[in-house]
């Protein structure tokens, strides 16, 4: 007995002691791949800096929410996945957008108890409570190493002397620039002179500047008091919108364990609630686990695929919200037997349509899009997978004078009312209704696959298709594919309602498409690509290091870089 204990002790000490070097054996370079050269090259010089992935991921961020205002912002959140090389630590830092004290469930039906779209994502009424930058400050000061100033100072700089007008910018603003123009104070940001700029056009953020200044010399207290928490109250209650100086106060960044689970002995690590991100894309590998995926037609594949995006889109309506305010079953949902018997109403020559899955009509609800991802790990072997939002292109298109910081509209990411799709068809129920304090559900899906020979980061903006975009990566990631790969996909997605798959232009071919019609599916072509994945692998065994961004837009960076820090 005794020198049976001896001898776990030894292996017990062994395993540690493999871990630890395992941990501590990182890269030697770095690499971080993010919407735009820019912040990108924000992220660099903070690791060149002696800053680690986390600094780098502030540095990162606050760039982002200058350059790329048409998907994230300080008046936004995000979901920030941190993993930590010397002890394995992981964790995910939750900055979403919280409901204003004085929201209510029925706060965007009109009269007839219709929803208002208007209000729900136009205008000050339609923002939530900001979560980035109180995130920025709890990983500088938890899981950083250099000042908060150091961080923000690329942003700082980039809102002073301007960023150059991109095609994604372009696209995006001539879609919102009819909102933006209902306050001219925000039109005049973004618009310079009235018009939608042109391509190469300089875009500079002076009051912007100030307000990452103020964040940057005060910490939060800088953005959640004082004048600049004043002035973005000041402004959004003069514009119908709810926010007031106690909600900032309020306001607080949560720590959530990340869901865990495993795929063909792939470690996954990825979003938890109040995302939907890390159950659904857990609940859809469980699913396909026991097929062949690689063996199979193309056609067959993807409607396996599709059958369980289909089952697991379902659950997300009924089953997910804010944790913190309902009880979500994940145990149950990520189980193999609750797989099991969702595989049982499987059949590989029909599809199941979603009428036939039961759904409680009385817990419908909803959630939206533009969003941005970066990806990054630095030489130690520290990883960041951060997606972060406003949610529609320059989110509420308001901007609270002398703040810079756009307005999001992240309140339309709630259930306003239950079985209403929003924007994106989606559908949700009373777990995601409007509460005071809440967070409302997203897709948001920051991932990490973590195994013996390969890493990867990995996520993308895309409103509700992230969840399938990020499965689609994952898959391909752990068939052997590098990121150059995962972020070029073409992409189809199912989510239960409406009852189609849709595709990317050429995602398949006609022959592929009839044999999914042949099965009972309605296949819809998408006019337009979509997503913007940005991604980073590390090869265990060879030490070398990839990144990647979507080609489909031309303005992201990603860089492999050897750190020689200063
Ligand atoms: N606003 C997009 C999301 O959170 O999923």
């Amino acid at each position: 007995m005794f020198r049976r204990t001896r001898f776990a002790f030894a292996c017990l000490l062994l395993t540690l002691a493999c871990a630890v070097a395992w941990a501590a054996d990182g890269p030697g370079k770095a690499a971080v791949s993010s919407a735009h050269e820019l912040a990108t090259d924000a992220g660099v010089e903070i690791l060149e800096k002696g800053g680690n992935a986390f600094d780098a991921a502030v540095a990162v961020s606050a760039a982002l929410a200058v350059v790329e205002p048409e998907s994230s912002g300080a008046g936004g959140g995000g979901f920030w996945l941190l993993h930590r090389a010397s002890d394995d630590f992981s964790v995910m830092v939750d900055g979403r957008e919280t409901a204003p004290a004085a929201a209510t469930e029925d706060m965007y039906l009109d009269e007839e108890g219709g929803v208002d779209r208007d209000r729900a994502i136009n205008g000050a009424l339609a923002g939530g409570i900001p979560g980035a930058p109180a995130a920025w400050v709890h990983i500088a000061e938890t899981y950083g190493t250099l000042p908060l100033s150091d961080l923000l100072a690329p942003a700082i700089r980039l809102a002073e002397e301007g960023f150059p007008v991109d095609a994604k910018y372009q696209a995006l603003l001539n879609w919102r620039a009819h909102v933006m123009k209902r306050w001219p104070e925000t039109a005049a940001i973004f618009m310079p002179g009235g018009e939608v700029p042109a391509i190469g056009d300089t875009i500079r953020q002076p009051d912007l500047a100030d307000t990452l200044r103020a964040l940057a010399e005060k910490g939060r207290d800088g953005f959640y008091a004082g004048e600049v928490a004043r002035k973005l109250v000041d402004g959004v209650q003069a514009t119908g919108g709810l926010w007031t100086l106690e909600d900032f106060a309020d306001y607080e960044v949560v720590e959530r364990e990340p869901v865990r689970t495993s795929y063909r002995g792939y470690e996954l690590v990825t979003a938890a609630p109040p995302s939907s991100g890390g159950i659904a894309i857990g609940q859809m590998l469980e699913i396909v686990e026991p097929f062949d995926l690689t063996g199979m037609s193309r056609a067959d594949r993807v409607h396996v695929l599709a059958e369980a995006m289909r089952r697991a889109y379902r659950d997300r309506a009924l089953y997910l919200g804010d944790p913190d305010f309902v009880d979500i079953p994940t145990g149950m949902l990520l189980s193999e037997n609750y797989a099991a018997g969702l595989r049982t109403t499987l059949r590989l020559d029909r599809a199941t349509p979603s009428s036939m899955l039961a759904a409680d009509p009385d817990r419908l609800g909803k959630e939206s899009s533009d969003t941005t991802h970066f990806s990054l790990i630095d030489s130690q072997g520290n990883m960041v997978s951060a997606t972060l939002t406003v949610n529609l292109p320059f989110g509420a298109a308001y901007v609270p004078p002398g703040t810079g910081v756009l307005v999001n509209n992240e309140m339309d990411d709630f259930s306003a009312k239950p079985g209403e799709p929003n924007a994106y068809g989606l559908i949700g129920f009373s777990a995601n209704a409007i509460e005071p304090h809440k967070r409302m559900l997203s897709s948001m899906s920051p991932t990490i696959v973590i195994g013996d020979d390969r890493t990867a980061v990995l996520g993308t903006p895309g409103g509700s298709r992230i969840i399938t975009m990020v499965l689609l990566g994952i898959l391909d990631f752990i068939d052997g594919n590098g990121p150059e790969s995962w972020v070029s996909l073409p992409r189809f997605h199912h989510q239960y309602l409406p009852d189609e798959i849709s595709i990317e232009p050429d995602a398949l071919s006609d022959a592929e498409i009839e044999a999914l019609e042949e099965k009972g599916h309605t296949v819809t072509v998408r006019n337009r690509t979509w997503g913007n994945m940005h991604g980073v692998m590390w090869n265990r065994e060879t030490g070398e290091l990839e990144a990647a961004h979507d080609p489909r837009w031309n303005s992201g960076g990603a860089v492999v870089v050897d750190i020689d820090a200063k």
